[in-house]
């Protein structure tokens, strides 16, 4: 990890105890894919997204990463996991866990509207070649 992952300041919600609308949050962010910082709790982060589109296949090789849907219908396929090839469909409501080393790629025919939770440090686009679809870390809204 090195220090650019960590060069915003402090944002002002760091540590407060407060209500946080998820929807609010995302409507805030410009263009897709472009996921932003929410809240800490300890060592991990909860990040918002707009999505759509195929995202590209990645593999995160230390950590799980969970995936909420909010709005929107979200299709996960994913590869080399100890169940085979094969792909999820969720829907708003509806979340799921892709344990670390398991390569993965979102894709929203229609806009979605996400919830991830993820250790701090994480790069949305895994272990797979930085890319225009590459969001630099730590950035709160
Ligand atoms: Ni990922």
């Amino acid at each position: 990890m090195s220090a650019s992952t960590h060069s915003q300041a402090s944002p002002a919600a760091r540590g407060k105890c407060e209500a946080i609308d998820l929807l609010g949050k995302v409507s805030l962010i410009d263009g897709h894919w472009q996921q932003r910082v929410i809240a800490e709790m300890n060592d991990y982060q909860f990040k918002v997204a707009k999505l759509l589109g195929e995202f590209v296949w990645h593999q995160h090789s230390d950590t799980d990463e969970t995936f909420i849907v909010l709005d929107g219908e979200l299709r996960i396929d994913f590869r080399g996991s100890p169940q085979g090839d094969g792909s999820i469909v969720l829907r708003a409501g509806q979340m799921a866990v892709v344990p670390k080393g398991v390569e993965h790629k979102p894709w929203a025919q229609g806009e979605v509207k996400l919830l991830l939770i993820e250790p701090r440090g994480v790069v949305n686009t895994g272990d797979g070649a930085t890319s225009e679809r590459t969001v630099a870390n730590d950035q709160w809204i």
